[in-house]
């Protein structure tokens, strides 16, 4: 083992609910996982206003705000709490582009998504975010 090497980082994923509707929970989530990245808690939620709200606590004034707290109530989503070596931007490059239309291929958003607000999946976009959404989603984990 390597004794400088940093402590496994955490970043919390969300697959909206476009995921969960079009059946692509298993496939995104086979992706992190065989990059190795370890699911350390997984959870259907039924996101509702009040947690959209918190969750995107900084977007909440901005135009695109309210359609977005509409698609991310709009059904079942699966909140998940990854681990692994800088796994917050790994999370982000496997992503791909907030702007699905702009994403790269062989990024989950460019192999399957085509919207700037139905696009699969969110991802702490840093440290501090993590701390927070972990915070806020698996307050048993923070
Ligand atoms: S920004 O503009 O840089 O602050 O946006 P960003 O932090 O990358 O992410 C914004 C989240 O809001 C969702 N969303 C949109 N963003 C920009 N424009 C429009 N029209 C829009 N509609 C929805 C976007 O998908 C990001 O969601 P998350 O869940 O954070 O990926």
């Amino acid at each position: 083992s390597d004794p400088v090497a940093a402590a496994p980082q955490r970043s919390f994923v969300l697959l909206k609910p476009d995921a969960v509707r079009r059946g692509l929970v298993g496939a995104i989530l086979s992706r992190f996982e065989s990059r190795g990245l370890k699911i350390v808690a997984m959870d259907l939620r039924y996101v509702d206003g009040d947690l959209a709200d918190q969750h995107y606590a900084e977007h909440v004034e901005r135009d695109f705000y309210p359609p977005l707290r509409t698609f991310v109530t709009s059904g079942p989503s699966v909140a998940v709490l990854l681990e692994g070596d800088q796994v917050i931007e790994v999370v982000r490059t496997m992503n791909g582009a907030t702007d699905a239309r702009k994403a790269a291929p062989g990024t989950i958003r460019g192999d399957w998504a085509l919207s700037n607000r139905e696009n699969l999946v969110h991802g702490s976009d840093s440290a501090e975010s993590a701390a927070r959404e972990i915070a806020l989603w698996f307050p048993d984990f923070a």
